[in-house]
């Protein structure tokens, strides 16, 4: 195998968290790897909210942080948040300094839009519907011209390099084939999030929680993964991935509605722009009982392709006018809340391993992440990580490389993912969730060690331990919230670090 070593950090992912901790590892040489070209296969380039910080003169942090914490049902890290949301504006205004095109209001301050759950307007937004690829595009055309930065844009990673006490010293990397050891003083994954392992997804497919995987696989504590967030208005219309409604149609008047037109939240003027797990269940439970989910968006009228191009592109492809018919929808698997135990400024539980983005768990999300904070977290952590990780020098000494995982075969995948979808997805219970483990351990047989099983146990293991309901993840068999919320924190042996 070859082997090169790289002196600066080495960021996994190429995402709006990723290039954002490039672009702050200036003037540290880092290499970006990603298995795809940049914009590509990259959930924060489908991105259709915006970035929500405390921007209006009615506005603050501290209520940016409140409505945060309501949001995650319980399991929000105060500390971790205040961070994220002191740092907004300034986030918001770096990003602006890039080049991202935001809407601006009449005096020329970021135009800032009302999402459900926020007690505020403050969701910084791109032409309508078109927040996370103007954004990323701002970032890639910088990362692309700063000198510091060096681009694989055709690597995958297979493995991380440890040395005997554990510390991460690099990464294998599969390039046309070939593995490819990087010794590197610091390695941040920056690698998205597990939507791919369900069937329904509004997620690119390829992320399958492979970074979680390796992560757990070499030793980091993996944090609360049972909480997956189901959007509840990805477009049933053929597609996998599933394209999505923003909620700001919700947010503009579009109802949810039964197919014979009825309410599906009851008639109330905001009863769709309650929390999102809620409307959620109420869309699948709708299409569980034959009644079927649309979003009637014919309110939004003929300025619907200047408003919300990416939708209405989207459902124009499915040949559906939403001008003139509701559109399908299902609620699908969207955010993973849970990942790799990681703090603000990426740190993991292992030296020289850092993580940032949706393969992170901050605390900041909690149970149930708040709509647009995402993208906020993935910028302004992300440039704090690449600050932290800038800062790690080389350390001396032997490493070792772990053997690769198989990959699954394509049925397997579709089979897992099935799986996902039925038995851990939207609605759960401990049969179910069995059920889904009995399936995990038939794909092991034949794949042992793939890390999308590795990643989907960790979902149903956990999500059948948490005998409760609380935020994304619900549980028939325990619909009431346990009195007091606790976090999931797992860990592999060991023993396992040596397979
Ligand atoms: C949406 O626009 O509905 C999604 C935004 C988000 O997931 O934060």
């Amino acid at each position: 195998m070859n082997r090169i070593e790289h002196d600066g950090p080495l960021i996994v992912g190429g995402g709006l968290a990723g290039l954002s901790a490039a672009l702050e590892a200036a003037p540290r040489r880092t290499l970006v790897v990603t298995p795809a070209p940049l914009l590509q296969a990259c959930s924060s380039a489908w991105a259709q909210g915006g970035v929500a910080a405390a921007l209006s003169a009615s506005d603050a942090p501290e209520l940016h942080a409140a409505d945060t914490e309501a949001a995650g049902a319980g399991l929000v890290e105060a500390g971790a948040t205040r961070v994220l949301t002191d740092d907004g504006r300034a986030t918001v205004e770096w990003l602006a300094s890039l080049g991202a095109p935001f809407d601006r209001d009449a005096a020329g301050g970021f135009a800032v839009s009302l999402e459900a759950a926020h007690s505020k307007p403050r969701v910084a937004r791109v032409g309508g519907d078109g927040a996370g690829r103007a954004i990323l595009s701002a970032l890639v055309a910088a990362a692309r011209a700063a000198p510091h930065i060096e681009i694989w844009e055709d690597g995958r990673l297979r493995g991380l390099l440890q040395d005997g006490a554990g510390r991460v010293r690099g990464a294998v990397i599969e390039r046309d084939g070939r593995l490819v050891e990087v010794l590197a003083p610091a390695v941040v994954l920056a690698t998205g999030g597990a939507g791919g392992l369900f069937a329904q997804t509004t997620t690119p497919a390829a992320l399958l929680g492979e970074g979680m995987a390796l992560a757990y696989r070499a030793g980091a504590e993996i944090l609360d993964p049972e909480f997956v967030q189901f959007h509840p208005t990805a477009m049933d219309v053929g597609l996998d991935p599933m394209p999505l409604a923003t909620e700001a149609l919700r947010g503009e008047g579009a109802r949810l509605v039964d197919g014979e037109g009825r309410f599906l939240l009851g008639d109330g003027a905001d009863a769709d722009l309650q929390p999102r797990d809620v409307v959620a269940r109420a869309v699948h439970a709708a299409r569980a009982a034959g009644r079927g989910a649309y979003l009637d968006a014919r309110v939004i009228g003929w300025d619907f392709a200047r408003e919300f191009p990416a939708v209405f592109a989207a459902c124009m492809r499915a040949g559906l006018d939403p001008r003139e018919t509701p559109i399908p929808v299902a609620a699908a698997a969207h955010y993973h809340m849970g990942g790799i135990a990681a703090g603000p400024d990426g740190q993991t539980t292992l030296e020289g391993l850092f993580a940032v983005g949706e393969c992170a768990a901050t605390g900041v999300h909690g149970a149930n992440r708040l709509a647009s904070n995402s993208l906020l977290e993935a910028a302004a952590f992300g440039r704090r990580t690449g600050r932290a990780a800038a800062r790690v020098r080389a350390v001396p000494g032997a490493v070792s490389a772990p053997a690769t995982a198989p990959d699954l075969a394509p049925d397997e995948l579709e089979r897992l993912r099935r799986t996902m979808s039925a038995e851990a997805g939207v609605v759960r219970d401990a049969a179910g969730l069995g059920r889904a483990l009995a399936v995990l351990d038939e794909l092991e047989a034949a794949a042992p060690g793939a890390l999308p099983l590795v990643a989907a146990r960790l979902i149903v293991e956990a999500a059948l331990a948490r005998r409760e309901s609380r935020g994304g993840h619900w549980r028939a068999d325990f619909p009431a919230p346990a009195p007091q919320a606790r976090h999931t924190r797992l860990r592999a042996r060991i023993a396992a670090m040596a397979e």
